[in-house]
């Protein structure tokens, strides 16, 4: 026989890993997870575009690059997906909500027509990405630490996205006096 009553198994169901002590309020905690998994899939998508552009030989180095990058951002949607799922709420999967969502965090996803147009659309959306997820993390760091964790560990992959176009430039662009 169960030492609990038929309410406290309902509301644990209900409630899954979310207890007394979870300080954070879990609806805007997956509202704000949503915006930044859809900034995710709009970054998986400029990267397979720059993937697909960037053919000559001189550029195969960057297209490989590219194609490498589209990858990590589709496990970060991913990661968040999950934790959303968690957290009680559903990840965005509409295409016209994402699209909405992501242009809420100002990020669209474009297709420079040359590489360094491209790259440097990348730094864009990364460094709006590394904005984006400080604040949260720094919102949450005490309240929802789980979430906090994960969202450290993709900031930290993020900002290594940001270091290696921002030096991809450097090393690329001419001084410009
Ligand atoms: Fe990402
Ligand atoms: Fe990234």
């Amino acid at each position: 026989m169960m030492p609990y009553t038929p309410e406290e198994v309902r509301n644990a169901v209900e409630a899954g890993p979310i207890t007394e002590e979870y300080r954070a309020d879990a609806k805007r905690v997956v509202e704000q997870l949503n915006r930044l998994r859809a900034t995710e899939i709009a970054s998986y998508l400029q990267y397979k575009q720059h993937a697909y552009t960037a053919v000559s030989l001189l550029s195969s180095a960057l297209k490989s690059e590219f194609a490498a990058h589209a990858e990590i951002e589709l496990q970060h949607a991913d990661i968040l997906g999950e934790r959303i799922q968690q957290l009680g709420g559903m990840p965005v999967y509409s295409p016209t909500e994402i699209a909405r969502k992501a242009d809420e965090e100002g990020v669209r996803a474009e297709q420079g027509a040359t590489l360094a147009e491209m790259v440097t659309e990348n730094l864009m959306l990364e460094r709006r990405q590394v904005a984006a997820y400080t604040a949260l993390l720094r919102e949450i760091a005490d309240s929802d630490p789980t979430t906090a964790r994960m969202l450290g560990a993709i900031l930290a992959e993020t900002e290594k996205h940001a270091a290696e176009l921002a030096d991809y430039l450097k090393r690329t662009t001419e001084p410009s006096r």
